[in-house]
């Protein structure tokens, strides 16, 4: 979700401004998906490396990530959205930390969009977790070494509840990956866009899905498998 410093840029707004239109749009968005049938959806919200960002606009960033927490849970109640964090959450204030445990126990049971939060989260810390899990089952000689295979260690990253992503959407004219879900993109289709994120509507959504739906997912095969 690229692009809030700049839309705010653009209008003479301090950045928190674009973040604010930015989480309208998440709004938008989770709502199109819910309409569309759309079975999971992942945010990256925060990356660990947003860490580096100036204290004022961290701090404006989660802040507006609490208040979200708390508006939306009559939202995720009425579509039946199941939400959930990923990420370091261990370095966010006890108050986060609480207001997550709360919309995520309190929506723990719902069967449609699961809706992920990628916040203090990073492709490599997530693959790294995973390889320290699973080297503990080594040490702990739960396992042998023949038993490391791509399954096995897909089940210590996140989202191993879910099927791989089909979709990623960058915004902003930002063609980069920026260390997002690394392991779990392998056979994504990577859609770029020119939008800013707090513009990203209706038809922004619709022009994906349609972009999505004439790409051929081949997997590593050949056109001429697929045809069989
Ligand atoms: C990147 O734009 C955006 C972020 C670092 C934050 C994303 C947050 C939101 C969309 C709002 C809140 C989200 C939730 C889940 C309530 P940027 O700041 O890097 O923009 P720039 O590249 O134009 O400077």
């Amino acid at each position: 979700m690229d692009g809030n410093g700049r839309w705010a840029k653009k209008r003479l707004l301090p950045r928190k401004a674009g973040h604010r239109a930015g989480a309208k749009a998440v709004r938008l968005l989770i709502e199109n998906c819910v309409q569309n049938g759309v079975e999971a959806l992942t945010l990256f919200a925060f990356s660990s490396e947003n860490w580096n960002r100036p204290e004022a606009e961290i701090h404006a960033l989660l802040t507006l990530f609490i208040e979200h927490l708390q508006k939306e849970l009559p939202l995720f109640k009425k579509h039946n959205i199941k939400f959930q964090v990923i990420g370091q959450l261990a370095k966010f204030s006890s108050e986060l930390q609480h207001a997550i445990q709360t919309t995520e126990s309190e929506t723990a049971t719902h069967t449609g969009l699961v809706l992920t939060i990628a916040a203090s989260y990073g492709g490599r810390w997530d693959i790294c977790s995973a390889t320290k899990k699973v080297a503990e089952q080594v040490l702990n000689q739960e396992i042998t070494l023949d038993d490391i295979n791509e399954q096995m260690l897909a089940r210590q990253l996140c989202l191993n509840d879910l099927p791989e992503p089909d979709l990623f959407i960058r915004t902003s004219g930002e063609y980069r990956i920026s260390n997002f879900l690394l392991w779990q993109l392998s056979y994504t289709e990577l859609y770029f866009t020119e939008t800013l994120w707090p513009d990203f509507n209706d038809d922004s959504f619709n022009e994906a899905m349609l972009w999505f739906g004439q790409r051929q997912r081949r997997f590593g095969k050949t056109a001429e498998q697929l045809a069989q």
